[in-house]
């Protein structure tokens, strides 16, 4: 094979990585691999791999920790703690089709991002991902102590003798509410918190729960866009004009050659059986097992086509963790009413659970 060739290959995996695509050019998909299934990788065509296309398969190898280990888990998401039963949601692995995900190395993490730090920022989905990540670290290390500082709006654990930082920014949407003499006002188009944000290693965003919000819930009195004061608007249309300042922000300010940044996609819930083809269900209280296949019978939620129009037209490479389809298929992976409140949850997810498999995809992300 002429050097051509291989050149070109070079060039196609370059570009690809650069979007949103993973690539595996040498057979890092690890325990799988066997030297055919190595010699396939190697042609060109089958370089690309979309980690975010496959299927849920059982695995008892899973779950990455035991959460009675793990000290920090809040009562919202501690399913065990609070009498789970079931407990065969642990025990899923996500398989993409064309490649194998590497199994999260802990250590291999720490090492390699020994002095950085990597922050969280949204609403309580980030809050939920970064229990996780803490669980999966500290299980990695459970002799290393874990200082806890920071002040709302941060949350800041830091694991002592690798210096790493995995942090929680509270930002439920992104842009900021100030407080006037109007009221609570919700700004589209002001992003004062990038001051601290620009200056972290890497940037997990996510925003979408709380756009549609009303009455006592909804923690704003008005919207402003510019000059312009408003008592509402189209809640999809806020949402995309946040999105839009989020995005002029970090192709104004954030320097990408330092800060890696990734994107969050839109995460499901499951209070409508209807869409998953169980029209009497109204919760995810007796979900045991994840759906099979790769798709979900109502297909994207209407705002994940926002998130990626407005990515669409960035001119920096934002990586987008596209959980969506994932996610949707874990029915079963809430914590309905094993946490430490009670109520009916089929919106955040157990820890462990989903969201370790949030960051197995967002390790992959970070470290290729
Ligand atoms: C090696 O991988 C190829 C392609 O995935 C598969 O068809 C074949 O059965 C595997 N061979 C062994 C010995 O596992
Ligand atoms: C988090 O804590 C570490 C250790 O004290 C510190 O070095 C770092 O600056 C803190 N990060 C932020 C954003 O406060
Ligand atoms: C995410 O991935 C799925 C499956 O590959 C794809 O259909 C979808 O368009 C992607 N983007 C978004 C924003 O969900």
């Amino acid at each position: 094979m002429g050097l051509g060739r291989r050149i070109t290959a070079v060039a196609i995996f370059g570009v690809i990585c650069l979007s949103q695509w993973l690539c595996l050019a040498n057979g890092a998909g690890g325990v799988h691999h066997n030297a055919t299934a190595m010699n396939s990788r190697r042609a060109p065509q089958k370089l690309r791999c979309n980690m975010y296309e496959g299927s849920w398969v059982f695995d008892d190898s899973y779950p990455l920790y035991d959460s009675s280990k793990c000290p920090h888990i809040r009562k919202e998401f501690d399913c065990l703690k609070y009498g789970r039963p079931d407990k065969q949601y642990l025990k899923y692995r996500w398989q993409p089709h064309n490649c194998n995900l590497p199994r999260f190395d802990g250590k291999s993490f720490l090492k390699k991002f020994k002095g950085k730090q990597i922050m969280f920022i949204g609403d309580s989905i980030s809050l939920n991902q970064w229990q996780s990540l803490v669980c999966m670290l500290h299980s990695a290390v459970p002799q290393s102590t874990i200082l806890e500082q920071g002040s709302e709006p941060i949350t800041n654990y830091t694991f002592q003798g690798y210096e790493v930082s995995v942090l929680v920014f509270h930002s439920p949407y992104l842009v900021d509410i100030v407080e006037e003499k109007i009221g609570r006002v919700l700004k589209l188009d002001s992003i004062k918190n990038g001051a601290t944000w620009k200056n972290i290693d890497i940037l997990v965003f996510n925003t979408w729960l709380w756009w549609y919000r009303r009455g006592p819930k909804q923690p704003w009195d008005y919207i402003q866009i510019g000059n312009k004061i408003v008592k509402d608007m189209d809640r999809m249309e806020a949402f995309k004009m946040a999105l839009t300042t989020w995005a002029k922000w970090i192709n104004t300010e954030v320097d990408l050659r330092k800060t890696k940044v990734l994107f969050q996609g839109i995460t499901p819930q499951h209070y409508h059986g209807k869409e998953w083809n169980e029209p009497e269900v109204t919760n995810c209280a007796k979900e045991t097992q994840p759906l099979k296949g790769s798709t979900y019978p109502i297909g994207l939620p209407p705002a994940s086509h926002v998130l990626q129009g407005v990515l669409n037209k960035m001119t920096k490479p934002v990586h987008l963790l596209n959980i969506t389809i994932l996610s949707q298929l874990r029915k079963d992976a809430h914590p309905s009413s094993y946490n430490g409140f009670k109520g009916m949850d089929c919106t955040h997810w157990c820890v462990a659970g989903l969201t370790d498999t949030w960051n197995e995809l967002l390790y992959n992300v970070v470290t290729s």
